[in-house]
């Protein structure tokens, strides 16, 4: 009898648990920080505008083959994950540093590293609060009066398209996309 109870009393603690919103798996948050580098993302699946169509990134691609923009090297983690780089590092308008060395996928494997942020618990939509920054960031461009307000639209833009257009001038044939319909075609390989 007294087993009995034990077990009941087991079984109750085992369901609550069970039923504990920390064992529930975080599906439902689209925002991640994560040690895990994608093969391949799809962005842009959540577009105020329904003709910004999801965007194909093939991370792995960008972050191991010869896409820098000369063509003849892999561009730097912190080519687009900008913040994960020392601060004397950083150059033109980039101030933010929030790792002591730069990111690479070796240092991921070291237990104490802090996984990457996305770009967009910063860069958040427009009318949006980022998850990680106080209010989205803005910069100041020389060559422009106004503040820019760096939403999620702006800062892809500004890293993805300025890559994928000095890699065009250099070579006619490549294949980044440079067009909106080229990035935003639903998330398929050109
Ligand atoms: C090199 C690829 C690329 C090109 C070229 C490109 N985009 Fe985008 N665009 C993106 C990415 C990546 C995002 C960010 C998606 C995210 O936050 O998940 C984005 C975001 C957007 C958004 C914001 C969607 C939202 O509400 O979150 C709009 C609108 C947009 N693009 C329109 C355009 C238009 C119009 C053009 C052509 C003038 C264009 N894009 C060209 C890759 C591209
Ligand atoms: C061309 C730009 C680019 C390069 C280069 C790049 N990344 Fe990323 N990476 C991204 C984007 C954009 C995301 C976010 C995808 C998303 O929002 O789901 C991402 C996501 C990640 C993630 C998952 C984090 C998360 O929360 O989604 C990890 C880990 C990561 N990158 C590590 C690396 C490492 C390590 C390198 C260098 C070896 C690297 N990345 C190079 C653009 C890049
Ligand atoms: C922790 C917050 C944070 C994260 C994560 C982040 N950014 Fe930024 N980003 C900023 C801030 C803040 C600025 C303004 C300059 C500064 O303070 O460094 C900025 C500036 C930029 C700029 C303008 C720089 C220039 O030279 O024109 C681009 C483009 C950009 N971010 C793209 C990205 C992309 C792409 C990702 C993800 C791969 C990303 N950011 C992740 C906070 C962030
Ligand atoms: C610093 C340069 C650089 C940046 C930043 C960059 N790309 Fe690219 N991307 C390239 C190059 C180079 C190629 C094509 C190489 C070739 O022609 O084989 C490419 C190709 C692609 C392709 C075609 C598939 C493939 O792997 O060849 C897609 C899709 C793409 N990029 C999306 C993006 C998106 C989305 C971003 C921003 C999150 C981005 N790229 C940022 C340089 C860049």
């Amino acid at each position: 009898m007294k087993l009995f109870l034990v077990s009941v009393a087991l079984l109750g603690c085992v369901a609550l648990y069970m039923a504990s919103p920390h064992t529930a798996p975080a599906a439902a948050a689209a925002l991640v920080k994560s040690k895990v580098e994608p093969k391949e993302v799809i962005l842009s699946k959540d577009a105020k505008d329904p003709k910004a169509k999801p965007v194909l990134l093939t991370h792995e691609n960008h972050a191991t083959k010869n896409y820098a923009r000369d063509g003849k090297s892999v561009m730097s983690c912190a080519e687009c994950h900008h913040t994960d780089q020392p601060k004397a590092a950083l150059t033109g308008v980039l101030k933010t540093s929030q790792r002591d060395v730069l990111l690479t996928s070796a240092l991921l494997k070291d237990p104490n590293a802090a996984p990457v942020k996305t770009c967009r618990e910063c860069h958040a939509q427009t009318g949006q609060k980022p998850a990680e920054w106080p209010a989205i960031p803005t910069v100041k461009y020389p060559d422009e009066d106004d503040e820019t307000v760096l939403t999620n639209d702006e800062a892809y833009h500004r890293n993805c398209n300025s890559c994928h257009d000095d890699v065009k001038k250099r070579d006619a044939t490549t294949k980044a996309p440079t067009t909106c319909a080229g990035c935003h075609n639903g998330g398929t390989k050109p």
